[in-house]
């Protein structure tokens, strides 16, 4: 079925998958293309709406992507952000210009009368990040919202059907940043919510079932939500023909590979080989303290292992990884700038032995995937299982890794995992997980000095992973996961809680 579209033109900013999801999300079907994106291949498609994506650079830099003046004169309706939001105003004749003062994160602004801005309350609190803003409005354009740094905060030119906004309505910080897009989507591109989730997994398999044929598939899984929604995807498209292959690199959390084979095995009867390459792996990781350089080696070691495990079972033509979309957009494909390379992504060697990587949930988030594992029928226990990162420990071990350490943080972890439930907080809260220090400090316990080291507790709420809040424990069950972690874990003899939100910090300290 052909389904109505918004096109979302990508100027290389963190967040612009995210605008395309939410589009989703509202019902309406969303892809991201290029910002260089040929005028004649944009008109093709037909879209009902064009959302321009904020970016890294400045409009006035020589270099700056932009575009041609021509796609606002389609008829289109256009909704600019935060850098959309300044080539639309540089294109059409305004001004930009670097603030007096940068606006970053939760800003209060206030929104006058628009279509774009109806039904939301006009004192109102929005997410900024921008060194730029408009200081002249193109010709026949009227400015609709303001902040104390930013007079031009929204801008519109309604008998045009173009609009834009500074700030991000994307990002859930944006207050009713949902009800600006619902009102583009609906009250200015007449969209009518054609599209839903479902469609996407049937979608999918078909897709598969037609790529695979009676080809050999193997499925990278690591038992966590991402490769466990790969999983059953190819399982529904392709049956017997997958084959999973269950790396055990030693840096799971305490008891998880025996419980993911439990699962997928006994459960679900997936044809799962379960490879304990532990010290293989801790071997390659010897005396690595750098972040990237454990994501590389850990990232290629998985290929290699996949590689000698898939000629053990003579032709395999496929390969599916569970990658997801913040996974690939923080590892700095398209123009996004790098923050980390997710080792199933940065990190893939560049001779790779298999006919071709699938990557099905290459395209949505976090809790997208989610959707798409209860769709499939997967249970609930292990669609919302918390997230655990592909190199495992290891980022959490800051500095050298060692088996000491892994055994010391899977102990500190599982009692932070354990006080969690206990407490009822495990349904609130998205991430939470130990981090194991290389700073040592010095303590006192009995009557004996200790220098030992220092355990950090993350935990955070968030829905989609590209931002996050710190979560706010209660004292008394912080006091306890402490309490425990120091008498139950030989040299740890400090805890600390990290209250950063993301941006700046990211989730993981690695
Ligand atoms: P960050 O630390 O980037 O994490 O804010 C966002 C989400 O991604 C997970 N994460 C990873 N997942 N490979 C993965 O498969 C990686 O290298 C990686 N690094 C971070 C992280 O746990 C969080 O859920």
């Amino acid at each position: 079925m052909n389904h109505q579209l918004i096109i979302v033109l990508d100027f290389g900013g963190q967040y612009n998958q995210l605008i395309s999801r939410r589009v989703r999300d509202l019902g309406v079907y969303s892809e991201v293309l290029p910002y260089n994106t040929p005028l004649e291949k944009i008109k093709a498609k037909n879209p009902i709406g064009i959302i321009l994506t904020g970016g890294p650079n400045s409009v006035n830099d020589q270099n700056a992507p932009i575009i041609g003046k021509e796609i606002f004169e389609l008829g289109i309706p256009i909704l600019g952000i935060c850098y959309g939001c300044q080539v639309m105003a540089k294109v059409l004749g305004g001004e930009v210009q670097p603030c007096q003062t940068r606006e970053f994160g939760l800003t209060d602004i206030t929104y006058e009368n628009s279509t774009l801005l109806a039904n939301m309350s006009s004192k109102n609190t929005c997410w900024m990040s921008h060194g730029d803003q408009v200081s002249t409005l193109p010709k026949g354009f009227t400015k609709t919202a303001s902040t104390s740094s930013t007079p031009i905060a929204a801008m519109e030119n309604a008998d045009s059907s173009l609009y834009a906004v500074q700030f991000h309505p994307e990002v859930n910080h944006t207050n009713e940043g949902n009800i600006l897009l619902s009102n583009f989507l609906f009250n200015i591109c007449k969209a009518n919510a054609d599209w839903k989730m479902s469609s996407f997994a049937l979608d999918k398999i078909k897709q598969l079932k037609e790529k695979i044929g009676d080809k050999k598939v193997i499925c990278a899984m690591s038992g966590g939500v991402d490769s466990s929604v790969a999983a059953m995807l190819l399982h529904k498209a392709v049956g017997k023909n997958l084959t999973c292959i269950f790396v055990d690199h030693g840096l799971l959390r305490k008891d998880e590979g025996d419980e993911v084979e439990e699962v997928f095995v006994r459960e679900f009867g997936v044809n799962l080989v379960r490879v304990n390459a532990a010290d293989i792996f801790l071997s390659k990781l010897e005396e690595i303290c750098d972040p990237e350089k454990k994501r590389k080696i850990i990232g290629e070691e998985f290929i290699r292992t996949f590689e000698r495990e898939a000629k053990k079972l003579n032709k395999v033509d496929f390969l599916v990884q569970g990658t997801i979309y913040p996974d690939v957009i923080e590892s700095g494909l398209g123009n996004s700038a790098v923050i980390k390379s997710h080792h199933n992504v940065g990190g893939l060697p560049d001779v790779v032995d298999f006919e071709e990587i699938i990557e099905p949930l290459r395209d949505l988030f976090k809790d997208e995937v989610r959707r798409v594992g209860l769709e499939i029928g997967l249970p609930e226990k292990i669609v919302n299982r918390q997230p655990f990162p592909g190199p495992g420990l290891a980022i959490r071990i800051i500095g050298n890794i060692t088996k000491e350490k892994i055994e010391m943080l899977q102990q500190a972890d599982w009692i932070l995992r354990d006080e969690i439930a206990n407490s009822g907080l495990d349904r609130d809260l998205n991430q939470y997980f130990a981090v194991l220090t290389d700073m040592q400090s010095v303590g006192v316990m009995g009557d004996g000095r200790t220098y030992d080291y220092c355990l950090a507790l993350r935990a955070v709420t968030t829905t989609d992973f590209m931002t996050a809040d710190w979560a706010k424990i209660p004292y008394d069950v912080l006091n306890r996961i402490s309490n425990r972690i120091i008498n139950e874990t030989k040299h740890i003899n400090r805890i600390v809680y990290d209250i950063t939100s993301k941006p700046p910090a990211t989730i993981e300290w690695e």
